[in-house]
């Protein structure tokens, strides 16, 4: 039974219309990703899977407004984000938009602290409410005690739950995730896709993975499947 429809409203929370990508490069045109259509309601957890290559790093770096489309629109929550010019995109990104990536993309000159802090900054929080709101995640994800570490001293689950606390830090609506446990074992990976359920379930974010794993694949609500740029096929997962 699906016990967190209660407050799922069916409302878009991201909506994507004829996206296409092209590449030119001095080997030629490259289009990663092409005429790609789909939407995704609040508090949905969805998963991206497909081949190495087929587009969905390219999508989801489009999804979060790090990279603008060759053609196409994103909604996010009714906003056409690609018609904002760049410090309004900014903004979008680092209010409503928590990005996790693979390699965690931490600054290791620092502490773990001050990484998790620094999406406040912009944010417009005082110095005492960022560091108080830090540390409350930090103690969310079981790594307080690793606050005034460097995040090069921590394991790579550590890190990764690092990365997820940064992406938390400003209350993001939407989560992007590609491939967060790309580099961890079973167990940790286990551990970093229970956080993100837990988000998706519990607190309604939504959630949008990028995995290679299937069995993880087959836990979210539902899968999209990109294979060439294009979607093959969605599945829904109706006992999840
Ligand atoms: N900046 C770029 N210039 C030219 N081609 C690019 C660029 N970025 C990506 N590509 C090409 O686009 C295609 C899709 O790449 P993408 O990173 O989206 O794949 P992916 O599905 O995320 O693969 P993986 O599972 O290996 O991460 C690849 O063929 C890649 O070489
Ligand atoms: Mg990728």
């Amino acid at each position: 039974m699906n016990t967190h429809y209660d407050y799922r409203y069916d409302t878009e929370t991201l909506k994507v219309e004829n996206l296409t990508k092209v590449y030119m490069s001095s080997m030629g045109k490259v289009v990663p990703l092409k005429n790609v259509s789909f939407s995704v309601n609040k508090g949905e957890f969805v998963s991206i899977v497909g081949p190495s290559g087929s587009g969905k790093s390219t999508l989801m770096n489009m999804l979060g407004a790090l990279d603008r489309p060759t053609s196409g629109k994103v909604f996010i929550n009714g906003i056409d984000i690609f018609t904002l010019n760049d410090s309004q995109l900014s903004t979008l990104r680092n209010n409503t938009i928590g990005f996790i990536f693979q390699s965690y993309n931490l600054i290791n000159r620092t502490t773990v602290l001050k990484n998790v802090e620094f999406p406040g900054i912009t944010g417009g929080m005082s110095d005492k409410d960022r560091r108080r709101r830090a540390i409350r995640i930090l103690g969310f994800l079981g790594i307080r005690d690793k606050a005034k570490f460097k995040p090069t001293n921590l394991s790579g689950g550590q890190q990764q739950r690092v990365a997820i606390a940064r992406a938390l830090m400003n209350n993001p609506k939407i989560i992007l995730a590609d491939e967060p446990t790309g580099n961890l074992d079973t167990k940790t990976g286990e551990d970093v896709f229970g956080l993100l359920t837990m988000l998706s379930n519990k607190f309604s974010r939504t959630i949008i993975m990028v995995t290679h794993n299937p069995d993880l694949a087959a836990r979210t609500d539902r899968a999209i499947h990109i294979r060439d740029g294009t979607i093959e096929k969605e599945v829904v997962n109706v006992e999840n």
